[in-house]
């Protein structure tokens, strides 16, 4: 089905209020930003699909109940320093955020996404690119090219595009942003602070306190391999006695979770939440 992008939120809301539109329009990617009904967004945001194959889905409220056992687990008398991993928009951050306020827990907290940041170029053939300029996809007087596009046609046209991209030398790249609004807010004051991290490589050494890495190092995402790297990456970023959390929030809406506390060397386990992790397999045979 060919689809219409606008990056005109307002018109956008009015056009999918007519039932045989409903699916034939949808936001364009930098225009995320404008989106104020948090139910749109995250209907929007969830169906971002990456050129990785990974999903931008993240909802707001969704670790609450890990939350409350994660509170439990760290201690209150430390000075932390909190690294969440792939925050997506970042909603869940600000909300552990709140909830370490809260226990009056002394804290910095760092958050990372390799795809925190998009671009885009063009006017009437706008082209969309991933942070490490890739293109993503297209937009041609609005119709929606991507490699999910699902006629034969849009398929090959997308395919034109990008070889055509991969020619041609861009001017005037315009960034936008998928973190939310309230995380800019709390970034540009300070509040928190971004860090340049990608999951599969990273040389950052005995920083943090607490890391979380949520809905990311799942085993439909990467291989088993490139797990372990990433987990190796992770504790060697911890200090020694942080706490590791790792988990996934599964089809039915269970989040499984794993708790690991670093010693010496080790990843060692301190508690399973709904059965646990489905990769502590993998972190015990790091150890
Ligand atoms: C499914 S979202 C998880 C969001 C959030 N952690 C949650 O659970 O609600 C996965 C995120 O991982 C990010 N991502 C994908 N590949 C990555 C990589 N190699 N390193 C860091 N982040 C990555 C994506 O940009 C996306 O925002």
């Amino acid at each position: 089905m060919v689809q219409i992008a606008i990056a005109n939120y307002d018109l956008l809301r009015l056009l999918r209020k007519i039932p045989f539109l409903q699916n034939r329009f949808i936001a364009k990617i930098y225009a995320l930003n404008q989106i104020k009904d948090p139910k749109y967004y995250n209907d929007f945001l969830s169906g971002i699909k990456l050129n990785n194959s990974i999903y931008k889905t993240t909802e707001p409220a969704r670790f609450e109940d890990v939350n409350s056992v994660l509170l439990r687990i760290i201690s209150p008398s430390e000075k932390h320093y909190v690294h969440d991993i792939a925050v997506s928009n970042g909603v869940v951050s600000i909300e552990l955020f709140q909830a370490l306020k809260a226990r009056n827990i002394d804290f910095q907290f760092a958050v990372s996404d390799k795809f925190s940041k998009g671009y885009y170029t063009g006017r009437f053939l706008q082209t969309v690119y991933e942070s490490d300029m890739k293109p993503r996809n297209f937009y041609c007087i609005g119709i929606c090219l991507s490699a999910n596009s699902t006629t034969a046609i849009e398929q090959k046209l997308y395919r034109i595009m990008v070889k055509r991209e991969n020619r041609i030398r861009k001017k005037k790249i315009k960034e936008f942003s998928f973190y939310h609004a309230d995380v800019l807010k709390m970034l540009g004051n300070g509040t928190i602070h971004e860090i340049k991290y990608d999951v599969l490589d990273s040389s950052i050494e005995n920083k943090f306190t607490f890391v979380r890495a949520m809905n990311i190092l799942n085993r439909n995402y990467f291989s088993e391999d490139q797990i372990v790297q990433a987990l190796l990456c992770i504790k060697k970023s911890m200090k020694n006695n942080a706490v590791f959390q790792i988990g996934r929030t599964h089809p039915d809406g269970v989040n499984r979770v794993s708790f690991f506390r670093k010693m010496q060397d080790t990843l060692s386990l301190i508690e399973d939440y709904n059965d646990g992790s489905e990769i502590k397999d993998l972190i015990q045979r790091l150890n």
